[in-house]
C-alpha cells in the first residue's frame, strides 16, 4: 500500500505573521493516521521557522524551488545543500508556473531532481499538459516526456522515492478540476511510463499526486482513484479547516 501524500503549495502567499498562525492551528489537529503524510510549502522566507515549528510533528515543511547547484553566484536562489541544512525534507520542482514565468525546462528539472536525491531531499516533481496539447489528444504523450526526461538518469532506488505530481495546467487555479477518471487514466499512464523506465516494482512504489483546483469537496473522488496517491493543492492549502479537511480525506 503506497501512503498518500497531500501537499499543500502556497505558492507566494502569507506574512510571517499569517503563517505562523496556520501552522500554531493545524499542527494539535493532523491526523495522526499512518495512511497519510501532510505537507505545507511555505515560501521560502519561512522555511527554517515552519521546521523548527513542526518538529516532532505529523506535519513536514517542504519547499516550492530549488536550485541545482551546491553554491555558487546565483542571485536569489536556494540551494538544496540550504534545504536540507535547515531539516526540509521534500522539495516541489518543476511547476507549471516555475516553467511558464522562470523558464525551467525538462532539462533543469531533470538536473533539480538528481540534485534534490544527491542531498537526501523528496523532489515532488510536476509534470502536467496545456488546455490545447489536451484538447489535441496529446496529454499522454505530453505527460510522459516530461517523465521520461524528469527522471533520466535516475536511479531506481531513488525513483522509487518519489513523488510525481500531475497537475493539468488548464485546471490549476482555474476552478475546472480533471474529472476523477481522466485524473485516473493520466496518473495510470505516468505509473506505466515509470514501469517502461525501470520496472513494476518502482512502478508500484512511486506516489502520483493529482493537482489542480482540488478542494475538500472533490478529493474523496480523487482518493477513490486506484493511480492517485494524493493531491498536491494550492488554494483549498491556505486555510488551517480546509488543509486539515483534505489531509483527514486521506487518512
Ligand atoms: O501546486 C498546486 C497547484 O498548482 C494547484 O493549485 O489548487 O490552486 O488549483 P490550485
Amino acid at each position: 500500500m503506497r501512503k498518500r501524500i497531500i501537499a499543500g503549495n502556497w505558492k507566494m502567499h502569507k506574512t510571517a505573521q499569517e503563517a505562523k498562525q496556520f501552522t500554531e492551528e493545524v499542527l494539535p489537529n493532523i491526523p495522526l493516521s499512518e495512511k497519510v503524510e501532510a505537507i505545507v510549502c511555505p515560501p521560502a522566507l519561512y522555511l527554517e521557522n515552519l521546521v523548527e515549528m513542526a518538529k516532532e510533528s505529523k506535519l513536514s515543511i517542504g519547499a516550492q524551488t530549488m536550485h541545482e547547484a551546491k553554491e555558487g553566484a546565483f542571485t536569489g536562489e536556494v540551494s538544496p545543500a540550504m534545504l536540507a541544512s535547515i531539516g526540509v525534507k521534500h522539495v516541489v520542482l518543476g511547476h507549471s508556473e516555475r516553467r511558464e514565468y522562470y523558464n525551467e525546462t525538462d532539462a533543469s528539472v531533470n538536473a533539480k531532481t538528481k540534485a534534490a536525491f544527491e542531498n537526501g531531499l523528496t523532489p515532488i516533481v510536476c509534470v502536467g499538459e496545456t488546455l490545447e496539447e489536451r484538447e489535441s489528444d496529446a496529454t499522454v504523450k505530453v505527460v510522459s516526456d516530461q517523465v521520461t526526461k524528469a527522471f533520466a538518469d535516475v536511479s531506481a532506488e531513488d525513483t522509487k522515492q518519489a513523488v510525481i505530481a500531475y497537475e493539468p495546467i488548464w485546471a490549476i487555479g482555474t476552478g475546472k478540476t480533471a474529472t476523477a477518471e481522466d485524473a485516473n487514466e493520466v496518473c495510470g499512464a505516468i505509473r506505466n511510463t515509470i514501469e517502461n523506465l525501470y520496472g513494476a516494482d518502482v512502478a508500484n512504489a512511486v506516489r502520483i499526486q493529482y493537482g489542480g483546483s482540488v478542494n475538500p469537496n472533490n478529493i474523496e473522488e480523487l482518493l477513490s482513484m486506484e493511480h492517485i496517491d494524493g493531491a498536491l493543492v494550492g488554494g483549498a492549502s491556505l486555510e488551517p479547516a480546509s488543509f486539515l479537511k483534505l489531509v483527514e480525506a486521506g487518512a
